[in-house]
C-alpha cells in the first residue's frame, strides 16, 4: 500500500500503471472513512486493478460557518480501512499542495442542478466539490471514479461535469450503505448525541413512505411530500430542511411523475444536517422501488 502527498508523485504512479496495462480505480473521499466508503473501495477493487483512494478535506466546498475546522481527520485509520477494503495507493495531500497556485478557476454547473437542494441551502458548495473533483480527475487521467448515491445531487453534478469537460473519466454510482435502523452511514453521524442518533433514521422511514405513495400508483409529487414531511413531523429533533421527488437525470420535478425518479430530504438535527435519499422508477405504468 502506497502512501503519496504530492500530485507529481500521484499523477507518475497512475501513469507508470496505465503504461504496464493496469486499469485505474478512484475513489474521492474527505476522509473519516467507514464502511460506505468502504463500499466503494470494494466495487473498484473488483472492477479495476489498481485503486487509488484520495483523502482530501477540501475548504473550497465548505461555506463560511460550515464544520471545515470540525471535519473528523482520522489519516491512519483511513490507510487501513482503505488497505483493507483493497486499495492500493492513498493519496492525501495538504491544502497548499492541492491548491499550490490558488483557485483563479473555478468549474461551476449550470444553476438548474446545483442551485437546488443542497446547493440552496449551501451556496457555492457545488462549485467547490466540481473543481475539486475535476482537478482530481485531471491529475488521475483515465479511469472509472466511485461516487456514492448517498450524495445523490453531488453524482448528479459530477457525471454532467465529467461529460461536459470531456475527461476520459467513467462515472460510477454505488448504492447506499446503511445502519441496521436505517440510517445512511455518514462521516457526520459522528456528532450525533445518542439522542439524537436514535432520532435520525425518521429520514430513512419518510423516504420509504414517499415511495410507497408512487408504488400505491400516486403521481402527484406534492402527495409524495406530504407523505415524507409528515413522518420527519414526528421527530422533534428533526428539523426538515427539505422532502422532494426529482428526476433522477434533470433533478427537474416531472409532472405527472415518471421514468427515474428520486426521492431526497434533508434535516437538520441539533448537531449536524443530515441528507438521505431513495430511487423509484415509474415505467410503462409499473413501479419498482430500488435501493
Ligand atoms: P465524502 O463525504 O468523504 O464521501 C466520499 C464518497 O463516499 C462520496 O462519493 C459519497 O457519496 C460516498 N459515501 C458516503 N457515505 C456513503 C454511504 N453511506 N454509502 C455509500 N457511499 C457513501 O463526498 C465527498 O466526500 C466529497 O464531496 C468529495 C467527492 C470527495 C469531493 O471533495
Amino acid at each position: 500500500m502506497k502512501m503519496l502527498a504530492t500530485v507529481a508523485d500521484f499523477s507518475a504512479a497512475l501513469d507508470a500503471e496505465r503504461c504496464a496495462g493496469r486499469t485505474v480505480g478512484l475513489v474521492p473521499t474527505m476522509g473519516a472513512l467507514h464502511d460506505g466508503h468502504g463500499s466503494l473501495v470494494e466495487r473498484a477493487a473488483a472492477e479495476c486493478d489498481v485503486v487509488a483512494v484520495t483523502v482530501f478535506v477540501n475548504p473550497l466546498q465548505f461555506g463560511a460557518g460550515e464544520d471545515l475546522d470540525a471535519y473528523p481527520r482520522t489519516l491512519d485509520a483511513d490507510v487501513k480501512l482503505a488497505e483493507q477494503a483493497g486499495a492500493t495507493l492513498v493519496f492525501a495531500p495538504t491544502v497548499a499542495e492541492m491548491y499550490r497556485d490558488g483557485t483563479a478557476t473555478t468549474v461551476s454547473v449550470a444553476s438548474g442542478m446545483t442551485a437546488v437542494l443542497e446547493g440552496a441551502s449551501r451556496p457555492g458548495h457545488f462549485d467547490g466539490v466540481a473543481t475539486v473533483v475535476a482537478k482530481l480527475f485531471a491529475m488521475t487521467g483515465r479511469s472509472r471514479a466511485y461516487f456514492g448515491e448517498k450524495d445523490f445531487q453531488q453524482l448528479a453534478v459530477v457525471r454532467r461535469m465529467a461529460r461536459d469537460l470531456s475527461f476520459p473519466v467513467e462515472v460510477v454510482g454505488c448504492p447506499t450503505v446503511r445502519a441496521d435502523d436505517g440510517l445512511a452511514l455518514s462521516s457526520r453521524n459522528a456528532y450525533l448525541s445518542d439522542e439524537e442518533r436514535a432520532a435520525a433514521p425518521v429520514l430513512h422511514r419518510a423516504l420509504r413512505a414517499g415511495a410507497e405513495v408512487v408504488l400505491a400508483g400516486g403521481r402527484d409529487a406534492a402527495a409524495v411530500r406530504a407523505a415524507m414531511e409528515a413522518v420527519l413531523a414526528t421527530e422533534s429533533l428533526v428539523d426538515p430542511d427539505y422532502a422532494v421527488v426529482v428526476d433522477a437525470a434533470t433533478l427537474a420535478t416531472p409532472a405527472p411523475l415518471d421514468g427515474d425518479l428520486r426521492l431526497l430530504v434533508a434535516a437538520r438535527l441539533p448537531s449536524a444536517r443530515l441528507i438521505d435519499n431513495l430511487g423509484v422508477t415509474v415505467a410503462d405504468g409499473m413501479h419498482r422501488k430500488d435501493d
